[in-house]
């Protein structure tokens, strides 16, 4: 199998939307019986299961469930029929069949890039047709490989106006999930991306983005890392956030590491040593239960 990154990815990388091209949806292990199987074999207590309501203005909220007795076929089964979208988080740490799938994205990326890839997590996505995934934006690096099925990406500037120092600074935090405010004018400012099997696409960090399925099941692959200049900017953002919390200013994000940023990270370490770590448990509660005797195939807990 390979993955090939653009020629300009050193100097475009963190800059640029990068676009590559693989063959990974080969793999016999993103068949149906495939995904049954990775289904079944990746711990089910850490399978994250969402539905989203329709795009709209403002802030849109997701809804978390969970799938404790069905089989992997039958979750896929819901899956095609029902208005998904399914997380297999840390899926190569899990699913040892998955690492040199991971592998292979990471050290290309990190060849093509220049940049030392950390903290490699590769998530498997599988999502109904026509979900979208809400305007939001992600903490660490991201890139996303399309396996299956067609989706669009719409990728925004970074800018204040689109993704406020704020709400990077809460997620950071642990205080909301990564939904941000959205208004249909920000489209106007969006470069759109096609997602077809054999593409995929990394964008610089805190870029807000959303996703929107094609009519039908989607298979992705989410691959999150950090580069050392990632690492430095989330931590000097999380001192941003305690600066904006305890003084009358208003901290913006700084793309250029510099001794500010170092400064501000290092601070962010040791606050963190000493208030303890930001819990990693998402504040949404688990609120259906996935069942296929159910037209839609979501069971509420509490209705
Ligand atoms: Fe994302």
């Amino acid at each position: 199998m390979y993955v090939n990154w653009p020629d300009h990815s050193e100097t475009g990388f963190g800059r640029d939307v990068l676009l590559a091209q693989h063959n990974l949806s080969m793999s016999e292990l993103f068949t149906d019986e495939g995904l049954a199987h990775l289904l079944d074999v990746y711990p089910r207590e850490s399978l994250h299961i969402w539905t989203f309501g329709s795009e709209r203005e403002g802030v849109n909220s997701s809804v978390r469930g969970r799938a404790p007795k069905l089989s992997g076929k039958e979750i896929l089964e819901a899956v095609k029929r029902g208005h998904l979208w399914l997380n297999m988080r840390r899926a190569n740490i899990d699913v040892p069949e998955l690492a040199p799938i991971a592998d292979l994205i990471f050290d290309t990326l990190q060849d093509a890039s220049g940049r030392k890839t950390r903290k490699r997590d590769l998530s498997v996505l599988i999502s109904s047709p026509n979900v979208n995934v809400n305007y939001h934006l992600d903490i660490p690096m991201v890139s996303l490989f399309q396996i299956r099925g067609e989706k669009t990406i719409w990728t925004y500037p970074r800018e204040e106006s689109l993704a406020p120092s704020d709400f990077i600074e809460d997620i950071i935090h642990m205080k909301r999930e990564e939904d941000l405010p959205y208004r249909k004018t920000f489209d106007e400012r969006a470069t759109a991306f096609k997602l077809k099997p054999g593409m995929g696409l990394t964008w610089p960090q805190f870029m807000p983005h959303r996703v929107q399925n094609a009519n039908c099941m989607n298979v992705s692959l989410s691959c999150e890392f950090q580069t050392l200049n990632s690492i430095v900017k989330s931590n000097a953002m999380y001192t941003n956030g305690l600066i904006r919390g305890a003084t009358p200013l208003k901290p913006a994000l700084n793309d250029n590491i510099g001794p500010v940023s170092v400064a501000k990270a290092a601070f962010a370490r040791a606050h963190k040593a000493v208030a303890g770590q930001v819990p990693r448990t998402p504040p949404t509660p688990v609120t259906f239960e996935l069942d296929t005797a159910e037209e839609n195939c979501v069971r509420q807990l509490y209705a």
